[in-house]
């Protein structure tokens, strides 16, 4: 198979511009490790460990599996120790970091001294500027139809926007979980793609059985966006809200039971190791531009 070469694999030292989405209660080290073996970008979110000593176990046990390249989802608020976060991540190797609240400059200058990567995930132009001022290296276009929070704009509109508008490397997120997808999302100038709802239904992600049942079940007619569940846009399997509505008193647990994904859930078809769907869609990428070529005539 062919090596896939953009700015985004020569600035982490990857084999393939993919990356494994961090996931909120579902990206754990197991999911990260085996993305990063496989060639992409695994990373975790750090709201996941509650504990600055349970990051720290996480960062030890990523590093036992693989000295590969890993990225995080750091949260830049008051509500989290991100300061202490940053130090134990920059030591543990970690050199790309997604942001998420919060301005990305209080983080940039200790990365870039450690070589490391600021990326900010936006959904607008006027956000991808004010990102761009705040020093980052390069932006998460958070296109619609996406899992967890979404934008309104499709990827491949908001990557080409963005990338001609705001002139920094963009990476491709929301619904992209193929190898004909992602080659679609690099054919409009997206240096690397996230991928999140398809990495639910893999023997790593940390989600229930159920979970990653109903999102074999579903397709995008399924997929309801709201901001009712956490105050802004996001995907969510609708059945999972329709259930939980209807039980009140699992009270507090509730967002447990609400499941979010993406409309990619209509790639979805089965539980998969990580790894191999990684290795499948770099794969399928470099058939598909061979077949791509075959379409022109002299
Ligand atoms: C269950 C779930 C949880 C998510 N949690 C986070 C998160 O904690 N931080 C974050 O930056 N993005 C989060 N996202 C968004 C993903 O990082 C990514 O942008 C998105 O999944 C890409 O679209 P796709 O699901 O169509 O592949 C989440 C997505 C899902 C599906």
């Amino acid at each position: 198979m062919l090596g896939i070469k953009t700015v985004f694999t020569e600035m982490l030292g990857i084999d393939y511009p993919i990356i494994g989405a961090p996931m909120f209660l579902v990206s754990y080290e197991e999911l990260a490790v085996a993305v990063s073996r496989a060639g992409g970008l695994g990373t975790i979110p750090l709201p996941n460990y509650r504990t600055l000593a349970d990051l720290k176990k996480a960062l030890e046990s990523i590093r036992k599996a693989t000295d590969k390249p890993i990225g995080v989802n750091i949260h830049l608020s008051g509500k989290f120790p991100w300061k202490e976060q940053l130090a134990l991540c920059l030591d543990y190797g970690v050199r790309f970091f997604l942001t998420a609240l919060g301005d990305p400059r209080l983080i940039a200058n200790e990365v870039h001294a450690c070589g490391g990567k600021v990326f900010a995930g936006v959904v607008s132009l006027e956000q991808g500027l004010r990102a761009r001022n705040c020093g980052v290296d390069g932006l998460v276009a958070v296109g619609a139809g996406g899992g967890g929070h979404c934008g309104s704009i499709p990827a491949l509109i908001l990557v080409p926007y963005l990338k001609e508008k705001v002139g920094l490397p963009v990476i491709a997120a929301g619904g992209i979980s193929t190898g004909a997808q992602m080659a679609a999302a690099i054919a409009v100038g997206a240096c690397a793609v996230i991928v999140g709802t398809r990495l639910i239904a893999t023997s790593e992600a940390r989600a229930a059985q159920a979970y990653k049942d109903a999102v074999i079940a579903a397709g995008p007619e399924d997929i309801v966006v709201t901001d009712r569940i956490t105050g802004n846009p996001a995907s969510w399997l609708a059945k999972s809200i329709e259930k939980v509505e209807k039980q009140p008193q699992l009270g507090s647990k509730r967002w447990l039971d609400i499941w979010s994904a993406g409309q990619s859930v209509a790639q979805v078809g089965e539980i998969k190791p990580a790894g191999e769907i990684i290795k499948d869609m770099a794969r399928e990428y470099s058939e598909v531009c061979r077949c791509l070529k075959n379409t022109l005539v002299p």
